[in-house]
Parts: structure tokens; C-alpha cells; sequence
């Protein structure tokens, strides 16, 4: 069983982030990665229909055998992830926007939050950050059409430029130090980012957070490949598989990306 991979999902490219750092840490894992591309973005679906969802690409990767999912999208995770851990007996880790740190990082307690509607709407997000942000203002942004734009190939151009200044530099004007991404596609978009907000706001994502949790929940149960050779790792996409290509083909690592039908 300790052999079998670690599953990743998201509505696309974003999850690439996430497991990123999961490979980084976790370098024996193999890992099956499944790019939902059809059905990006999910951001702006009703929870019923990102659970819905959820639970096909759970189910696709239980057939591959997969060992531990990882919700790799913040907008799944925040919707669907209670759900499944209901109705699945296998680990289930989520994302989590990374308020937690940001808020205790902020020293002009204010942060800035940008992320997909589904996740800012959330239940979870709200009780996450009356937990941990409070005392802290938050400045929150929906990234409308940023996710369109990387799943489209368009991650540098100038329409991303217009939309990450439309959406940034009013949370400048708060005073925030501190800028939570939160949403799995948008570390992508950090160098981006940061010309806009200089090196006085700190770029928060939750990659090498979720990566550490990974590697906790698989020693718990016994689950860590102990192999010493370098893990194995299929990637699947279910639309424009020539897109994922070349985000990987940025990796340097001669990974393929694999087109299906589902
Ligand atoms: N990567 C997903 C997330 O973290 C993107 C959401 C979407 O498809 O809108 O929320």
C-alpha cells in the first residue's frame, strides 16, 4: 500500500503548485496528478456542483489506486472537502488560504486576500479567519478571470497584467503587508505580484504548509513510500493537454503530460 501514489487534484494547472512542494519534500512518492481542466474554473459554481465534482475526481483517482488525496484547490477544499472525508475512508488533505501565518506576520494588521468567489464565500474561510485573523483586517478580492487566463496559456500577457493591477493595488491603498493567495493557481503569478507591490508586502501562499501536513498524515498511518529511487508521477488532463505540457516543461524535469477522456 505504501507504494501506491498519492493522488492530486484540481480544476486545472494550480494544483502544480501544490505539487511542487510535495515533490520537493516528498521525492520517493509516486503521484498521480489530475488536471480537471473541463471543468475550470470552478470558482464561480454552486457548492452542490464543486461537490459533485469532488467526488468524480476522488473516484478517478481511488481507481488508480491512489493511497491519500490531496484537494490541491482552495475552492474544492473550502466546499467539498467535509463531504468527501464523509463518504471516503482514504486521508483527505486540504488547502487552506494561509491567513493564519499572514495575520500573525501583519504588523499594519492589515491583509490582503485574493481568491476565487467560491472560496471567499465560504463557510470555512469565514470561521478560519474569525479564528485567526481577528483583530487583523482582512481587504478581500475576488481573482475574477485570473484562472481563465493561466488555463488559456496566457499567464504572461498583458491582460493578466491589467487584471492583477485592477485587483492589487486598491489593497495597497489599505496598507497591507501582507497578501494571502488563496487559490492554488495564483503562486504562478507571485514574480507578477510583487512588481506591483514591491518588497514591502510579503506573498503568502500555503504549498510547502500543505506538503509538511502531507508527509505527517502519511507517517501516521504508515503510509510513506520507503523506496529510495525517485518517485514515479503521471499527470492527466482532460482538456488542452498542451497547456499543462508546458507548464511542466517549465519544471525541467521531463515530465509528460497524459491526455483522457473524462
Ligand atoms: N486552483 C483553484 C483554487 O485553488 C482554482 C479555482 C477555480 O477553478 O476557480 O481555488
Amino acid at each position: 500500500m505504501s507504494q501506491n501514489p498519492i493522488g492530486i487534484f484540481d480544476s486545472g494547472l494550480g494544483g502544480l503548485t501544490i505539487y511542487n512542494e510535495i515533490h520537493k519534500l516528498l521525492p520517493h512518492e509516486n503521484i498521480i496528478y489530475l488536471a480537471d481542466s473541463k471543468n475550470a474554473p470552478y470558482g464561480g459554481k454552486p457548492k452542490e456542483q464543486i461537490i459533485e465534482i469532488s467526488v468524480k475526481n476522488t473516484e478517478f483517482l481511488l481507481k488508480n489506486h491512489c493511497k491519500l488525496i490531496v484537494v490541491a484547490c482552495n475552492t474544492a477544499s473550502t466546499n467539498a472537502v467535509k463531504y468527501l472525508r464523509e463518504h471516503y475512508e482514504v486521508p483527505i488533505i486540504r488547502v487552506q488560504p494561509a491567513i493564519k501565518p499572514a495575520a500573525l506576520n501583519s504588523k499594519t494588521k492589515v491583509v490582503g486576500m485574493l481568491a476565487t468567489k467560491g472560496t471567499l464565500e465560504s463557510e470555512l474561510l469565514f470561521e478560519t479567519a474569525q479564528r485567526f485573523a481577528s483583530g487583523v483586517k482582512v481587504v478581500e478580492r475576488v481573482g475574477e478571470g485570473l484562472v481563465d487566463l493561466i488555463e488559456n496559456g496566457k499567464m504572461e500577457s498583458s491582460e493578466m497584467t491589467q487584471l492583477l493591477k485592477k485587483y492589487v493595488e486598491p489593497m495597497l491603498d489599505h496598507n497591507i503587508d501582507q497578501l494571502v493567495l488563496g487559490c492554488t493557481h495564483y503562486p504562478f503569478l507571485t514574480e507578477q505580484i510583487r512588481e506591483i507591490t514591491g518588497e514591502g508586502v510579503q506573498i503568502v501562499d500555503s504549498g510547502e504548509a500543505i506538503a509538511r501536513q502531507t508527509r505527517v498524515i502519511l507517517d501516521q498511518e504508515g503510509l510513506l513510500n520507503e523506496d529510495q529511487k525517485e518517485g514515479e508521477r503521471v499527470f492527466y488532463s482532460n482538456k488542452n493537454v498542451q497547456v499543462l505540457q508546458d507548464m511542466l516543461d517549465l519544471f525541467h524535469d521531463n515530465l509528460i503530460a497524459t491526455a483522457i477522456d473524462f
